[in-house]
């Protein structure tokens, strides 16, 4: 079970019945998200079958969790935790929407509300995020909910035949209780 507010929001954990929605709306969305998502290029239906199953094994051995994003019951998007370090206490968060979902703050509250939940139901200690320099966007939502940017890598992602650097956001438990909700 997820918390109240993700459920509030229509996030729900991935689940089988969900792949052929799920790989329409990447179909549909391919232009715009193989800009800036490795798989997103490639991905197959059988592709978008073996996510989801992945998905449900890590929820299963309690290493976080993915999910669609469906404030009306459609679809839109996709937000999750890439796994947990129970050990160090931390971990990372990934997103996309459709391009017609954007513009609305919808993955802000997501991120917020999964941000929340690492933090006040896991216990966790720090949250990073991981964007290309180049993808606005994607920036714009660490930096609005008070992620620090700490560091940038160089080339870790190969997206559409170059190699892209990411810039890292991270956010620690106590800085979260002083930023405003
Ligand atoms: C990254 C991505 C999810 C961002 O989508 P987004 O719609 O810009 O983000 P949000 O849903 O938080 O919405 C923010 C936008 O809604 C506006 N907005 C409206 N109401 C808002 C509210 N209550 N709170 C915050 N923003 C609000 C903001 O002004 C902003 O619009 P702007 O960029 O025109 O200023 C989307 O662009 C995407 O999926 N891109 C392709 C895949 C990708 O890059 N994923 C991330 C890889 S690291």
């Amino acid at each position: 079970m997820l918390s109240l507010k993700l459920d509030s929001l229509g996030v729900r954990p991935l689940g089988a019945e969900d792949a052929p929605e799920l790989y329409a709306l990447i179909e549909a969305n391919r232009e715009h998200l193989e800009r800036w998502m490795p798989w997103a290029a490639g991905q197959d239906l059988a592709g978008t079958e073996r996510f989801i199953a992945e998905a449900e094994e890590q929820f299963a051995r309690d290493d976080g969790f993915q999910a669609k994003v469906a404030p009306e019951g459609q679809i839109v998007g996709v937000a999750g935790f890439h796994s947990i370090d129970w050990i160090n206490r931390n971990t990372s968060i990934g997103y996309w929407l459709a391009a017609d979902a954007q513009g609305k703050g919808t993955m802000s509250e997501v991120v917020r509300a999964l941000v929340s939940h690492a933090f006040d139901e896991w216990d966790l200690h720090r949250v990073e995020i991981h964007c290309a320099p180049e993808n606005a966007r994607s920036r714009a939502i660490p930096e609005r909910l008070g992620f620090r940017e700490e560091a940038r890598l160089r080339e870790t992602e190969l997206v559409g035949g170059r190699y892209l650097d990411s810039v890292v956001y991270g956010l620690l438990e106590e800085e979260w209780g002083s930023t405003p909700t």
